[in-house]
């Protein structure tokens, strides 16, 4: 049996067909939420890891140093303050892997939740495309390590996915979460982690698939978009569906004002999925996606 997927949060918010707390903004309906504290339950601990730490690159020989036009203060401040679970800390922990491209405040909201010490998950490595990107800053404030590989180090696409998807696997990771990553991830790296892939996208899949998701929506003049959290599989934005929240459209929105207000449910609702992949209670069959019970756990 499957299991509707509870949290408490503002928004209404929807996987498996089923839904979550309702908010004053959302058009979604559904059955009663589920009971609150579900994702308090303790994690299994099978499968646990010895998470041996590493440094550096081993794709680019450049430095992984570098942030350019960095998030404000709090956001430095938030990510320093917060106890690394990184290295013996992690023994215990799922481990996971996020890829980043730039800001990075996915990867600080996976970071935050992880530093629960009862969330039983634990960032082990964050890999940026670009030198550049500023996630790489919020892991090294976090105590995580970093690696940058970038392509412009490999002689086409299918070399790259290649050696991201080698250096990835060293990581051994439970969960690859892509945060913000900006490249098409191609076939040798997606079989390589079956369903364990999970990305997030700035509007209601399957509308305004693509790079400009929130740019796109605005144009089209709709009045209502938000974020998708879902399984990655060989087409771009396409895998199954893991959470949708909505996020209406309000007067005088430009791309920056929305998009930061899809993020906010990015942030809430990508760390809940990380997690409950990690524990091994998310089943597919085709497109659909459901919670199992906790005794249903796979890893
Ligand atoms: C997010 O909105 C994500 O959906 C999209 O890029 C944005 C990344 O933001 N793919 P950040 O780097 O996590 O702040």
């Amino acid at each position: 049996m499957g299991h509707p997927l509870g949290f408490p949060g503002p928004r209404r918010t929807v996987m498996d067909g089923r839904s979550l707390p309702a908010g004053p903004l959302c058009s979604f309906r559904g059955p009663a939420p589920p009971a609150p504290g579900m994702l308090h339950r303790p994690f299994l601990q099978a499968g646990a890891v010895n998470h041996k730490r590493r440094r550096g690159s081993i794709l680019s020989a450049r430095p992984s140093g570098g942030c350019r036009g960095g998030p404000p203060m709090a956001a430095s401040a938030q990510a320093g303050n917060q106890a690394p679970r990184t290295g013996e800390a992690v023994a215990d922990a799922k481990r996971v892997v996020v890829l980043v491209s730039g800001h990075g405040s996915n990867l600080q909201a996976l970071l935050d939740a992880a530093a629960d010490p009862g969330a039983g998950m634990a960032v082990v490595l964050v890999v940026a495309d670009r030198p550049g990107a500023y996630g790489l800053e919020r892991a090294r404030l976090a105590g995580v390590d970093t690696i940058v590989a970038r392509p412009a180090d490999h002689p086409d696409r299918a070399a790259y996915d290649l050696a991201l998807r080698d250096l990835v696997a060293a990581a051994r990771p439970d969960v690859v979460c892509l945060a913000g990553f900006m490249r098409i991830l191609g076939p040798s790296f997606v079989r390589a982690f079956p369903d364990r892939i999970v990305n997030t996208h700035p509007s209601l899949l399957p509308a305004f698939r693509g790079a400009h998701a929130v740019r796109d929506a605005l144009a089209y003049g709709v009045r209502v978009t938000g974020c998708t959290v879902h399984l990655v599989d060989e087409e771009v934005d396409h895998g199954p569906v893991l959470f949708q929240a909505a996020v209406p459209v309000e007067p005088g929105d430009d791309e920056d004002r929305l998009h930061e207000r899809i993020k906010r449910e990015e942030h809430r609702l990508l760390p809940v999925a990380v997690r409950l992949l990690a524990e091994g209670r998310v089943r597919v069959e085709g497109r659909q996606a459901r919670l199992a019970e906790p005794e249903e756990a796979t890893r």
